[in-house]
């Protein structure tokens, strides 16, 4: 179904995030028929470019999505380009000028810039009459890199918008599994009566990453993986896995839910975590950042609990890192043993495991416990109830949409429902804080762990001190 006629401007269209996610995220929406013809999309940045030679710069970027086809000339006509600099006057007039009297079209903000600059851009907006009711600014992680600066940023934004207008994106909350999980989890009359510490042992979130900090090593040397994967993405996945159901599936439901969980976070006791940094002659973390003495962590295992009714007593196990030995994000719910086994010790036992695949494979499998087949005696193993996505939806002759496609037609369509609300991001940060700042205290050091490994042997520690293992990343 096309969405309204809508104005989109992406401050920082030249950047790695407009030209990588978002403009090609917005030409599959156009192949697929969603983005009317009378659709503006503005890049705007401070390099000397002008329509046309932003559309080449565009077209460039886009040559491997034209191969699947598509109309990529209609796509690169509704594209156009304005310099703009936030610390210069010059430029905001014209777009002022540009955006004036289109009615009540959709108007869209892309700060695709760093956040330092989000405060002077929403004054700009302002001042140039671009602020109105009816505008929406999109903003991206990090927000923040601890609780002061998340609220500076709120405060900066709440200054010109109403939180209404705000959509902060995690991009993980826009990927089609995650949206899943909802639909398994609220859905079906099966998961959610057992969804609680009386059927669930422990929660298992993994998300492994073979990349390394590639060309971000100045700004993930400041970050680690807590500020740059756990404070949002890991901690959106915990949230959705844990709330309670909302009434609707609606923002504003939604996100009191998640928030509730978040504030019922126990702190992390420090024998609770693990930190990692990889290591390889000369290519480990430490060169890629440029920083031979960096105590940056690229790896966290930790254990936390949920201090309510639903889930006191079962553990959650969170664990990401990058230069692991697959790429696989997955959450496992571990259901508890059968109370009694009436098949004597020799059958063997096996609990209910609730894999949701996040990446790559995206799917959903339950263990369940069979008779192994043949002859012999009543010997148990366990076999995967497997609903993989990949080939639903191929048998649906559906495209699975990139993250960033949902979350922007949901920007212009108005739904915040899959955004993050400021107190959330302020809350995350307030758990947060006070892990780094233990740290930072205690001068602790990152236990080094293997380029290509499952990631320091510690967090498998913490796993076996509580009589449990990881699931196996691959
Ligand atoms: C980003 C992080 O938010 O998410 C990156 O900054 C990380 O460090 C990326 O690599 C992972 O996203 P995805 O979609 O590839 O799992």
């Amino acid at each position: 179904i096309p969405v309204d006629p809508f104005d989109l401007v992406i401050f920082g269209g030249t950047g790695d995030l407009a030209i990588g996610k978002i403009l090609p995220a917005l030409f599959r929406r156009w192949r697929a028929g969603q983005i009317p013809e009378d659709a503006r999309v503005i890049g705007a940045a401070r390099a000397d470019l002008d329509d046309d030679s932003y559309r080449a710069l565009v077209a460039g970027a886009l040559a491997p999505e034209v191969g699947a086809g598509g109309d990529l000339d209609g796509f690169l006509g509704i594209l156009e380009y304005r310099r703009i600099d936030v610390g210069e006057a010059a430029g905001w007039p014209d777009l002022a000028a540009r955006l004036a009297g289109s009615g009540d079209r959709v108007q869209a903000f892309y700060f695709s810039v760093a956040p330092g600059l989000y405060g002077a851009l929403a004054e700009r907006l302002q001042a140039h009459g671009l602020a109105g009711a009816g505008t929406r600014v999109v903003v991206e992680k990090p927000f923040g890199s601890d609780l002061a600066s998340a609220r500076t940023l709120n405060r900066d934004l709440a200054a010109h918008f109403d939180e209404g207008q705000i959509y902060r994106i995690d991009h993980y909350l826009g990927k089609e599994t995650v949206q899943n999980l909802m639909a398994v989890r609220f859905g079906n009359m099966l998961f959610e009566p057992l969804w609680n510490s009386q059927y669930v042992d422990h929660i298992q979130i993994t998300v492994a990453e073979t990349v390394g900090v590639g060309g971000r090593g100045a700004y993930y040397d400041g970050a680690g993986a807590m500020r740059d994967m756990v404070q949002n993405h890991l901690m959106q996945l915990l949230c959705l896995i844990a709330m309670e159901p909302p009434a609707r599936f609606a923002p504003d439901e939604l996100r009191d839910e998640k928030l509730k969980v978040i504030r019922a976070l126990d702190p992390v006791l420090p024998h609770h975590i693990v930190r990692g940094q990889y290591e390889q002659e000369g290519d480990g973390y430490r060169a890629a950042v440029g920083n031979p003495r960096s105590r940056t962590e690229s790896y966290i295992a930790l254990k936390t609990h949920i201090s309510n009714w639903r889930w006191a007593g079962t553990p959650f196990y969170l664990r990401t890192g990058k230069r692991l030995v697959a790429r696989s994000s997955v959450i496992n719910v571990m259901f508890k043993d059968a109370p009694h086994s009436i098949f004597g010790a020799e059958a063997g036992r096996h609990a209910n495991v609730l894999s949701i695949r996040l990446q790559p494979n995206e799917g959903i499998t339950l263990k369940v416990t069979i008779k192994e087949p043949g002859p012999g005696g009543m010997r148990l193993v366990d076999v995967p109830l497997d609903m993989s996505f990949a080939e639903a939806l191929a048998a649906e002759d559906h495209d699975r949409p990139d993250a960033y496609e949902r979350l922007i037609m949901d920007v212009i369509r108005g739904n915040q429902t899959l955004f993050m609300r400021g107190d959330e991001v302020e809350a995350a940060w307030a758990w947060t804080d006070p892990i780094i700042a233990g740290w930072e205290a205690r001068g602790d050091v990152p236990k080094p762990y293997d380029n290509g490994s499952t990631g320091p042997g510690d967090a498998e520690l913490l796993m076996q001190r509580d009589g449990r293992r990881w699931q196996g990343i691959k």
